[in-house]
């Protein structure tokens, strides 16, 4: 007689999550289909939180991740009213569902409303990209992040420095480093990205010969002279190094409508919309430097090996700047323009070495979950 399945809820709601999903859901079906272990029925919940078309819906088609099951639609609001709002609504859901385990990513609002109800239901929370941590306790994603590690039962950590970061808080129990999943969806999508993207042919761009950029942390977004900074050293490196294509959050495109001086524009800086999954790995291999203060970017820079600018004071993936590929630069045009020299004289694709897995986390946290409890 086959076993009955573990019930995996997996919560997800902002757009570096459809992603993570994308990972699991399709272990969750190789899972399946081998005869040994306990088969997994994964229930997709969203929150909602992100509901743009083209920052939600098209991760979902270009990706095939199943439609979820359940649709919160809690949209945006100030931390409080859209955590507690997710909060009531996943309450009598997960009560109704009594799911084996509650798995929620990174370190977003529906991160925290998802391990914080599912602790209080007593159903066990899993937490992919546990450990990492920037130690700015500003950041909002810092406190999520933290909070949703003290709740777990399951501590899947994508690197060393996370387990270590972990155990200087003394979580020991349940630790498991498995790897980023980012990575195994790196390296699933990579050539899937490259056969059905036209981004570069779409903005008329040459391989090797402009920037991406990106900006949506609220510390630059909403700190006006930080914006102000951001934007001029950009237009800078536009009109005098090669274009910049900097594809727009809409926390950002509504920051920089209020500011932006009328009349000025520089041709160099491609301003767009939010871009696909696929359009963004094309971006990142074939750009010859990345500026970001997105976590997930600095990361697929690195990968992509294409040396990366991290517009931020500190960041939680501290591998890629210790490897010397990676460069803490701030919001200061002064770093930004040393750093930028420094990684342009960059040699090759830097180091090979698996900081980050072998692709397969995704799988070792299924095949981990579905193991139940014991062994932890
Ligand atoms: C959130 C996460 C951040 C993550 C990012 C990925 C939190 C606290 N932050 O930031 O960690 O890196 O997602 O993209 O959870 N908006 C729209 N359309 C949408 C969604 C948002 O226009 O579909 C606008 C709204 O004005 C909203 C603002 O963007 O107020 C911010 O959205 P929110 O989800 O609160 O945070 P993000 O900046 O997206």
């Amino acid at each position: 007689m086959k076993a009955k399945p573990f019930r995996l809820v997996t919560i997800v709601g902002a757009r570096p999550q459809f992603v993570k999903a994308a990972v699991i859901s399709r272990a969750v079906a190789g899972h399946n289909q081998s005869p040994a272990g306990r088969p997994v029925e994964e229930i997709l919940i969203h929150t909602g939180q992100h509901y743009d078309r083209a920052l939600s819906r098209v991760f979902f088609e270009q990706l095939e991740i199943p439609s979820p099951r359940y649709h919160l639609d809690v949209g945006s609001g100030p931390h409080g009213v859209q955590t507690g709002a997710m909060m009531a609504r996943l309450e009598p859901l997960l009560g109704h569902l009594r799911p084996d385990a509650v798995l929620v990513h990174g370190d977003t609002n529906s991160t925290l409303a998802g391990a914080l109800t599912a602790a209080k239901l007593g159903l066990p929370v899993a937490h992919g990209e546990a450990g990492l941590r920037s130690f700015n306790r500003r950041m909002p994603e810092e406190i999520n992040r933290v909070i949703t590690d003290h709740l777990s039962t399951w501590l899947f950590c994508p690197t060393v420095a996370a387990v270590a970061n972990l155990g200087g808080e003394g979580l020991l129990q349940g630790v498991r480093q498995v790897g980023d999943v980012m990575y195994d969806a790196y390296l699933w999508n990579r050539s899937r990205a490259r056969e059905y993207s036209r981004i570069l042919e779409i903005l008329g761009l040459r391989r090797g010969r402009f920037a991406l950029a990106t900006l949506h942390r609220p510390e630059n977004t909403d700190d006006p002279g930080k914006l102000r900074t951001l934007f001029s050293t950009l237009s800078r490196i536009a009109a005098e190094r090669f274009p910049v294509v900097l594809p727009l959050h809409p926390r950002t495109r509504k920051a920089w409508d209020e500011l932006r001086p009328r009349g000025s524009s520089d041709p160099s800086l491609f301003l767009t919309t939010p871009v696909t999954y696929f359009d963004m790995l094309v971006l990142t291999s074939a750009a010859r430097i990345v500026l970001t203060d997105s976590g997930g970017l600095q990361k697929e820079a690195y990968f992509a090996g294409t040396p990366c600018l991290i517009l931020r004071e500190e960041t939680e993936w501290t591998e890629t700047v210790e490897a010397g590929r990676n460069f803490l630069v701030g919001a200061d045009p002064v770093r930004i323009g040393a750093a930028l020299d420094k990684a342009l004289a960059l040699k090759g694709k830097g180091s090979t070495s698996r900081l980050y897995g072998k692709g397969d986390a995704g799988l070792r946290i299924i095949q981990i979950l579905s193991g139940g409890r014991k062994g932890l």
